[in-house]
């Protein structure tokens, strides 16, 4: 592909590279090709800014308490596999990212969205909350169309990543949405990369936290509805984070 600046040398710009193998010729596309996908996907992903820069090279598994750092690495490395082997034919194909807040939930699922996007595939971000609100919104005439457009971008993208799933006052038009958009998702088998800090059953409602606090958080099936919860359960890989600090207030963090 050519950009108005420079000619790729390698395929002219074409965006092709022509080979000749036993007389045959053939074309296969450039690396120069796959960059500037790589570069439109993360454009168009709608990552925060705050998580511009989030990665797996800058996500460190250093931490004072052993225990501590054992989660961090497990969870690195079962994010950092599912996005090598992605896409997952027999295996599940999605992740959801369990844990208390600051313990680097959203990083994880943000390195991974952005190795998916240097692989070529479309992943888009979503924050569960701006997403309900943005639907809601919908409904209003005056600017309808395009948020709506969003939620069907949601239902319908290669990879979603939906951000604080169940963070969000619970009605029957929520847990009607939210089982929509994960049964449909799960029905064409799309992947949907999830992070929560609601806890899975209630045996670890009394569980205590990495602060010494009990734990007051509410149930992922509460929030989002029994439903969606058993089918984000049957389609994601969980990676639990429990008793992770915060990192905001982690010594070694800066
Ligand atoms: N292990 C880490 N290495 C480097 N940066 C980290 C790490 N963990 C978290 N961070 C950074 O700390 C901040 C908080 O992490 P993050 O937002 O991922 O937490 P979270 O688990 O999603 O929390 P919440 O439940 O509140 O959403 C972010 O800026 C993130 O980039
Ligand atoms: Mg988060
Ligand atoms: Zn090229």
């Amino acid at each position: 592909m050519a950009s108005a600046t420079t000619v790729c040398p390698h395929c002219g710009g074409t965006g092709w590279r022509i080979h000749e193998k036993g007389g045959l010729s053939g074309a296969e596309r450039c690396d120069c090709f796959k960059v500037q996908r790589a570069e439109r996907l993360v454009e168009a992903s709608g990552i925060p800014a705050n998580y511009a820069k989030a990665s797996f090279e800058n996500f460190i598994h250093f931490h004072h308490d052993q225990q501590q750092a054992t989660k961090l690495v497990d969870a690195f490395k079962a994010s950092y596999d599912f996005a090598e082997r992605f896409p997952h034919r027999t295996d599940k194909p999605g992740l959801l990212f369990v844990g208390p807040t600051g313990a680097g939930k959203t990083h994880l699922a943000v390195a991974v969205m952005r190795r998916l996007m240097q692989k070529g595939f479309e992943a888009l971000f979503f924050g569960y909350q701006e997403l309900l609100e943005n639907l809601k919104s919908s409904y209003d005439p005056a600017y309808g169309a395009a948020l709506r457009e969003s939620y069907q971008r949601a239902l319908e993208c290669e990879v979603l990543v939906l951000d604080d799933l169940g963070a969000y006052r619970v009605t029957d038009w929520v847990l009607d949405t939210v089982t929509h958009l994960i049964t449909v998702r799960c029905n064409e088998r799309r992947p949907v990369i999830a992070t929560t800090n609601l806890v899975e059953s209630r045996a670890d409602l009394g569980r205590r936290t990495a602060s010494g606090e009990t734990d007051t958080r509410y149930l992922l099936g509460e929030r989002i509805g029994e439903r969606a919860r058993s089918r984000v359960m049957e389609m994601c890989t969980v990676i639990r984070m429990h008793g992770v600090s915060d990192y905001r207030e982690r010594p070694s963090a800066r």
